[in-house]
C-alpha cells in the first residue's frame, strides 16, 4: 500500500506519516520548508520496514505541483491514499486582506488539492480501494473574524471534497476531516484565545496529532461506504447548546 501526505515533516502530518508507516504504507511524504525535519520523519518510517521518499514542493506553484506528480506517475503504477494535509494559518483582517494573501490561501487549500489529485487520478484509479481524505477545519463551515483568507478557502476545499467524491465515484472514495483546536497556532493566536476556545470543548481538551491520525486511517480502511462526508474532529465543540 502507498499513501502521499503533504505536509508530512512536522505538527499533524508529522503523526500522520508515522501513523500510516505504522499501518503498513510505503510513503511519499511531500513538505516545503520542513526539509530537514521530514528526513527525520522519513528515517523512522524506514526504520519501521516500509519504504519512505522526501519531496519538497511549494504546494503554492502550480508548475511544481505538475512536475511532482508527473514524476510520481513515473515512478509508481498506483496511490492507495492521497492525504491533503497541508495548510496555512495566516491572520488576514478583512480591510487590509491582499490579493496576495487571499490567492496563496487559495493555492494551498484549493488549487493544490484539486490539480494533485487530477494529476495523480491514474495511480489512484489502479488501487484496489483508493482513498483521499483531505484536511479542511471547522472554520470552513462557519466564519471567524481575522481569517477571511482562511475560513473562504477551507470552505472551498469542503466542496472540492464533496464534489470530488461525486466526481470519482464509484472508484475513489473522497472524505475529508474538519479539526478544532488540534495543537494551537501559538504564533498566530495567544494563549487567552486558547483558554477561551477551550472552555467551548466539551471534551475539554485539545485534539491531539494523533486523534488526527487515527480518523484519517478510520476513513481510509474502516469506511468502504463513506464518501463525500466531512468528520468534525473538535470535541464536541460545534455542538449547538
Ligand atoms: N492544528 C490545528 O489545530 C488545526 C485545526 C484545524 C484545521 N487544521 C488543519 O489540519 C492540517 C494540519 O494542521 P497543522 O496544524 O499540522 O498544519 P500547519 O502546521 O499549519 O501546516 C502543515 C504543513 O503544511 C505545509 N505547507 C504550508 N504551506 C505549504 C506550501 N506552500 N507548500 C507545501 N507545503 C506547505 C507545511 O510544510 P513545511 O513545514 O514543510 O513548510 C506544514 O508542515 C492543516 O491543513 C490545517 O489547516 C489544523
Amino acid at each position: 500500500m502507498i499513501a502521499l501526505v503533504t505536509g508530512a515533516g512536522v505538527r499533524v502530518g508529522k503523526a500522520l506519516a508515522l501513523a500510516l508507516g505504522t499501518a503498513g504504507y510505503d510513503l511519499e511524504l511531500c513538505c516545503h520548508r520542513s526539509l530537514a525535519a521530514t528526513e527525520r520523519v522519513a528515517e523512522r518510517v524506514r526504520k519501521l520496514g516500509r519504504k519512505a521518499t522526501v519531496r519538497q514542493v511549494d504546494l503554492a506553484d502550480g508548475a511544481a505541483v505538475d512536475a511532482l506528480t508527473s514524476d510520481l506517475r513515473r515512478r509508481h503504477r498506483r496511490l492507495d491514499l492521497l492525504v491533503h494535509n497541508a495548510g496555512t494559518f495566516a491572520r488576514t483582517p478583512f480591510p487590509e486582506t491582499t490579493r496576495t494573501a487571499l490567492a496563496h490561501a487559495l493555492e494551498v487549500h484549493v488549487a493544490a488539492p484539486f490539480f494533485l489529485t487530477q494529476g495523480l487520478l491514474p495511480l489512484l484509479r489502479a488501487a484496489r480501494a483508493p482513498s483521499i481524505v483531505a484536511l479542511g477545519d471547522i472554520f470552513g463551515e462557519r466564519p471567524v473574524v481575522d481569517f477571511a483568507a482562511h475560513c473562504v478557502s477551507k470552505a472551498a476545499l469542503h466542496m472540492l471534497v464533496r464534489q470530488l467524491a461525486v466526481e470519482l465515484a464509484p472508484k475513489v472514495r473522497v472524505n475529508g476531516i474538519a479539526p478544532g483546536v488540534v495543537l494551537w497556532p501559538s504564533e498566530e493566536l495567544g494563549q487567552g484565545a486558547r483558554d477561551a476556545a477551550l472552555t467551548r470543548v466539551p471534551l475539554a481538551r485539545e485534539g491531539s496529532p494523533d486523534d488526527v491520525a487515527r480518523t484519517v486511517l478510520f476513513l481510509a480502511r474502516e469506511a468502504p461506504f463513506m464518501t463525500g462526508q466531512l468528520l468534525t474532529l473538535d470535541g464536541g465543540r460545534s455542538v449547538p447548546l
